[in-house]
Parts: C-alpha cells; structure tokens; sequence
C-alpha cells in the first residue's frame, strides 16, 4: 500500500505521541496510585517480561536496580487487574462503634502473619471478606518476606478496610535451620513493636491467615481488660484447645500437647488488652516451635492464669476453627510467547 506524504507525517505523529504516553505510564507507576490504571501496550510488556527474566541483563546492569524496576512494575501490572483500587462492591460495615452508654467500643488490632505461597491469595481473601463485617477494627497484616507483595497491598485496598501492610522476614538462622520453624514469629513481634509506637488503647489479637473465624468471636474479645481466652477448635488430637471451666472458674488446660507448658493454649485462643502490653514491656514472643503462645504468655508477667477473663460463655462456644489449608504445589512457569495477548498474562501475577 501507498501512502501519501501527508498520511506518512501524521503516521509518525501517532507513533510519537504513543511514545509519549508509554513513558509517561512507566513513569507514573513508581507509585501504587488511586487513579484509574491504564493498560500497558503488548510491546512494553513483553520487554518488561524479558527483563524479569533474562539473567544475563540482571548481571549487567544490576540485579538490585533490575529488582527494584521489576517490583514497580509488576505493582503496576497488578494494578490493572483491579479495575479500580477500592471496589465499589465491596463495602466494610461500618457497624456500631459506641457502646450502650455512648462510649466508643475499643478499637481491636488483628495481627496476622502471612507469606507468599499459592494460597496465600485464598486465604487473605477468606480472612478480609471475614473482617469486612467487624466495625472498628485495625488490620495488622504482617509479611514474612523482604519486600511487601504488590498482589497483597492490591487485594488489602480492594477491601476498603482500616489497615498496616509490614514487613518482617523470618531471621536466617530460623530460616535455614531444618526442622520446625518458628512460623509467624517475626512477624507478631513486629506487630508488637508497632502497637508500641502507635496505639495506646484497645485490645490485639493474634489472627493467622489460615483459621476460620466466626465473626461473633471478635465481639467476645473487643472488652478484654488483661487477658481473655476462649475454646479453639480442630486443634490438637484432642479436636479442641481449651480452658477447663468447672463452676465458671478456670481449673486447667484442654490440650492434646501440654508439654510443660504454663499456658497450653493455641494462638487463636487468646486476645490482649494493649494497655495491659504497654505496661509490660518486656513482653515479646520467643522464637520457640511450639512454645510461642506460652512464651508471649509467660512474658506478660505478671499475670497468672487466675488472671484469665473466660469469653464464649464460659469456654462452652468453638467461635474460632484452627483449619489448615493443603499445600499446592507451585505452579507451573507461563509461556508468555505462547499466550502472548490473552488473558493469562494479567492472571500469572496472582498465582505462585
Ligand atoms: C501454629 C502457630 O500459629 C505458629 O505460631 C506455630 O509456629 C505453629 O503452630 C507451630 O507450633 O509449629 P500452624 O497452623 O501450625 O501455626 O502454622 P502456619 O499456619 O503454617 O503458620 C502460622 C502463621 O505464620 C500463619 O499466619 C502463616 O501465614 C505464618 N507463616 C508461616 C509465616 O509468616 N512464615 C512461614 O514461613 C510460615
Ligand atoms: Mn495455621
């Protein structure tokens, strides 16, 4: 075909000013930003994937520069997934927030730990879709990772809820050992040092990522004074963690693992007021496998099992379930040649 002159010029216009809106989204997107995302043209992502990948360029100009570039950029792809960042269709309940007498309710802090794996996506959904219905609630979600997942940031904003994304890897002298590991311990200890910075009042609560939760447990904790603890179901091979109450007082532990353990309870079974933390502040979690409930407990001191406000009508109530979810494999690379122009390529940046 031939074009005339004119039509050539103004072919070369059109190319020009692309070239100048494609720079203009690289540029914009060092930033997860409330505007509505823009698509990335086929080329520009495809040498965006070649620089992800191709090692060779990583060595030349600097993997910390590459990895830097690689992590923006993926937010931004992440970003196009959402249509826009808060989803008109999903709404938090704004609830009750004072009491009978007026009073504000305190304010419940929800620390959970989380890492990136292929169900990591599932869970987080489960768990803010649950905390969706609490009114006043601050969500502490806590990484074990160097960098925060763009892919959680995105889904946390989606949900229109009160939040703190962190960060805490998991020290390498855990990490490499073989054997159990402390899971979810550096994370709880840096939800501990934020609550320390930042609140003053209200109660904490250790929520893993992973558990069911009724959303009536988080009225039974919300006026915890010290220390109040409740049954946790599918917990041990026992079925249930759970104080003993005889004639409304505590008389012991229900657990299938007590292993000489002062508190033998599940980390879903307890919640703390942060009043009663900020005046212990020695209080911490040991990077103990299977004694990092009865440790934080422990560090509380003084406090004392008597001390225990028993919550679900006297420990007679499973308000919280310690599921676990199968492990999947992870997946298997895209080809992104092959489906280069579909679908698959916005939806390889949510699954692992
Ligand atoms: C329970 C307790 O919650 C853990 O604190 C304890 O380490 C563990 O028992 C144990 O005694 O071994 P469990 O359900 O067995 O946890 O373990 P996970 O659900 O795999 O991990 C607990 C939390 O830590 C989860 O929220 C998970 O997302 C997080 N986690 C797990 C990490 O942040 N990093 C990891 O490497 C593993
Ligand atoms: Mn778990």
């Amino acid at each position: 075909m031939k074009l005339s002159r004119s039509r050539k010029m103004w072919l070369v216009m059109v190319i020009c000013a692309g070239l100048v809106v494609a720079q203009y989204q690289l540029a914009s997107s060092w930033l997860i930003t409330t505007q509505q995302p823009q698509p990335l043209s086929e080329t520009m992502q495809t040498a965006i994937d070649q620089l992800q990948i191709d090692d060779s360029v990583m060595a030349a100009v600097g993997e910390r520069v590459i990895r830097d570039i690689a992590l923006q950029i993926s937010q931004k792809l992440s970003s196009e997934i959402c249509t826009s960042v808060v989803d008109s269709e999903l709404q938090p309940v704004s609830g009750k927030q004072t009491d009978e007498n007026g009073e504000d309710i305190p304010t419940l802090y929800i620390i959970t730990p989380t890492y990136r794996r292929p169900e990591q996506l599932a869970e987080l959904t489960r768990l803010a879709q649950t905390l969706m219905h609490i009114p006043k609630i601050h969500w502490l979600v806590i990484e074990d990772s160097r960098v925060a997942t763009p892919q959680v940031t995105q889904l946390l904003l989606r949900t229109g809820l009160s939040f703190e994304h962190l960060i805490a890897p998991m020290p390498d002298i855990y990490k490499n050992k073989t054997g159990s590991k402390p899971r979810g311990v550096s994370n709880r200890n840096r939800g501990l040092k934020w609550l320390r910075a930042n609140a003053t009042k209200g109660v904490f609560y250790f929520a893993d990522d992973d558990n069911t939760y009724d959303i009536a447990l988080f009225q039974e904790m919300r006026f915890t004074e010290r220390v109040s603890m409740w049954p946790v179901g599918l917990c041990t091979n026992f079925g249930m963690s759970t104080p003993i109450v005889r004639n409304g007082s505590l008389t012991g532990f229900y657990d299938g693992w007590i292993a000489g353990r002062k508190f033998p309870v599940d980390m879903a079974g307890f919640a703390v007021n942060v009043k009663f933390l900020l005046q212990r502040p020695k209080a911490t979690m040991p990077y103990k496998p299977g004694f990092e409930e009865d440790g934080f407990l422990r560090s509380l001191a003084p406090f004392e099992p008597k001390d225990i406000e028993l919550r679900a009508d006297n420990c007679t109530k499973i308000l919280v379930w310690h599921t676990q979810t199968k492990k999947n494999k992870p997946a298997v690379v895209l080809d992104i040649k092959k489906y280069r122009n579909t679908n698959l390529i916005h939806l390889r940046h949510l699954i692992v």
